[in-house]
């Protein structure tokens, strides 16, 4: 049996039984026409008997640690708790539910979260408050988490935030609630997420959740379950609404993004692109699906949506690079020309240890045709140092791939053991700490040296650059992002009219350091009316 149909095991078992009741039932079609909610009314997160009239009082804080797929998943709760009459407070001191969104990526990341329960259960003991521990740390950890730490109240993984208004109600009883059962398909495509912070210009949308790869150090396909798709037209009705809210900036969430595909049938009607969507010479280690909509058809359709409207995506993975997706980036203009490109390693051998599914050539080559579709593309990436084995030859090389690429910015992460992975079952963690450290230190060196030469290449030139808020050095400058997702710092006036977030504006580099560039604002613009490059020929002219 595969290791996830293992993972699945509790829903599979209860299946048979299931089926057959389901099928002996009325349909949900029948119910939802029988009941006493209008059709057109019908709210999926609604549970008829559950009727929580003590959320009336209840008010809640958000604590999110990991990926920007919490932030976006917490958005997803706080929309179903709202319609449940929960109140969002910014103090914690002021809720009587703490809710913290939880990472299990590595061993660092949950400390933090132990370290922070173990806070809480000293304000527990002060006053009435309920603590929930959702996402990945939940996932992995299950009821264990109770065990361990009295201060919690509620245990919900990623598949369960619909179950959280009973969850914390059952806690209320005083009795534990807890749910941790992943799922095949849940997408939340029916939950439109509350923004964190609405006044933001810049906005999350999860595409697909889970991940099918297996890369042998992680732990999210066991955290997050199998990949699923959310369907295109759930997609474009989000970001549709998020565009008629002012948000300038869409940035596309999933944990393999570039997976992509959806089959349900009534997103049919959209051109196609992708059948199969593999980067030429790569593998997949998973099996692959065609017909239905891919990446490259999603992209389009979003940057169809508001030429005005920025469109990123984290994270990709290199196997799934057909020219098809490329090619869609480089004709539009809302598309930026920044690619996240997890290499992990620069070592063939570490590579094929950690099953990535590619060699260091692969790697390369897709970075050229990568360079080739998009000429000015800003790359970065994500690098574990100190994997099982992984010799001081084997860093050298991935110095030297950190080198050939040029990066604009990477992350590099002491590799941490996570139980039940397969790196856990079949291989030694054989690295010392501090090389592990030294190592990824060392790859930031490099990225660095090579990202100033690259920003430097680039003063004199005009850019467009997103205006996000107040830079932290001083409230007379403002912070934006240009195309490769680079720090500008700006001024928040431009002959004498004060620059607001959400605005686009063309600025000419004058300084950089190796993460940050400095830019005289020339004047306000739109995203359509020029290009960086022709408005450098107009300047030049
Ligand atoms: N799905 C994304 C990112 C997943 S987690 C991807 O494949 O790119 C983000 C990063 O955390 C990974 O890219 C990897 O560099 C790092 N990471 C994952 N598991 C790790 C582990 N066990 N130890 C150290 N870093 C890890
Ligand atoms: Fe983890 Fe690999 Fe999936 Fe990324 S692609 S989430 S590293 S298993
Ligand atoms: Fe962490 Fe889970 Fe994201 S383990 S990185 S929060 S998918």
């Amino acid at each position: 049996m595969s290791r996830f149909l293992r993972l699945f095991e509790p829903l599979s078992r209860n299946c048979g039984s299931w089926t057959k009741k389901l099928a002996e039932g009325p349909s949900l079609e029948a119910f939802i026409a029988n009941s006493s909610v209008p059709r057109e009314n019908y709210d999926p997160t609604e549970v008829p008997y559950l009727i929580d009239e003590s959320a009336q009082l209840k008010k809640v804080f958000f604590e999110v640690y990991g990926c920007q797929m919490n932030v976006n998943d917490t958005e997803i709760v706080w929309s179903i708790l709202k319609k449940k009459g929960y109140e969002r407070v910014l103090n914690h001191n002021a809720a009587n539910v703490v809710l913290i969104m939880t990472c299990s990526i590595r061993e660092g990341a949950e400390q933090k979260i132990w370290r922070r329960l173990q806070d809480l259960r000293k304000h527990k003991q002060r006053r009435d408050l309920q603590v929930g521990v959702l996402g990945c740390m939940a996932e992995r950890l299950k009821t264990q988490l109770l065990e361990k730490e009295k201060s919690v109240d509620v245990v919900a993984g990623p598949d369960s935030y619909r179950d959280l208004p009973r969850l914390l109600e059952t806690a209320s009883g005083g009795q534990a609630g807890v749910n941790v059962q992943l799922s095949l398909d849940e997408t939340y495509a029916d939950v439109t997420p509350v923004r964190l912070d609405e006044r933001r210009k810049t906005a999350f949308v999860s595409i697909m959740r889970g991940c099918n790869n297996m890369c042998t150090y992680c732990i999210v396909p066991f955290t997050r379950g199998r990949e699923r798709s959310r369907p295109m037209n759930s997609i474009l009705d989000e970001v549709r609404h998020l565009s008629l809210n002012g948000v300038k900036e869409v940035t596309l969430l999933g944990q393999n993004v570039n997976s992509y595909r959806d089959m349900s049938e009534e997103s049919h009607p959209f051109i196609r692109f992708t059948d199969v969507g593999l980067a030429k010479g790569f593998k997949s280690k998973c099996k692959l699906r065609s017909g239905g909509l891919g990446f490259a058809d999603l992209l389009h359709q979003v940057a169809e949506v508001d030429p005005e409207m920025r469109v990123r995506f984290t994270s990709p993975h290199p196997k799934d690079f057909p020219d098809e997706v490329l090619q869609v980036i480089s004709s539009h203009k809302n598309i930026c020309n920044h690619i996240h490109l997890p290499a992990q390693s620069g070592s063939t051998r570490v590579l094929d240890l950690m099953g990535r599914g590619y060699t260091r050539e692969d790697y390369l080559t897709l970075v050229d045709t990568i360079y080739k579709f998009m000429p000015n593309v800003s790359l970065t990436s994500d690098f574990i140092t100190g994997f099982c084995g992984e010799t001081e030859d084997e860093h050298q090389m991935t110095l030297s791939l950190v080198e050939q690429v040029g990066y604009t910015f990477c992350y590099a992460f002491p590799y941490s053991l996570r139980e039940k992975t397969r790196a856990h079952r079949r291989l030694e963690d054989d690295v010392p700490l501090e090389d592990k450290k030294r190592r990824a230190i060392e790859i930031l060196e490099v990225f660095r040296r090579k990202a100033k030469l690259k920003f430097e290449k680039q003063i004199g030139d005009i850019q467009t650059v997103l205006v996000e808020g107040e830079s932290k050095r001083s409230t007379e400058e403002l912070f934006g992002r240009n195309e490769g997702n680079t720090k500008v710092i700006i001024a928040n006036e431009v002959g004498g009219e004060r620059i607001h977030p959400g605005e686009y504006v063309s600025v000419r580099i004058t300084n950089c350091s190796s993460q940050t560039m400095i830019g005289e604002v020339l004047r306000k613009t739109s995203l359509q009316s020029s290009t960086d490059e022709e408005e450098k020929r107009q300047m030049i002219l």
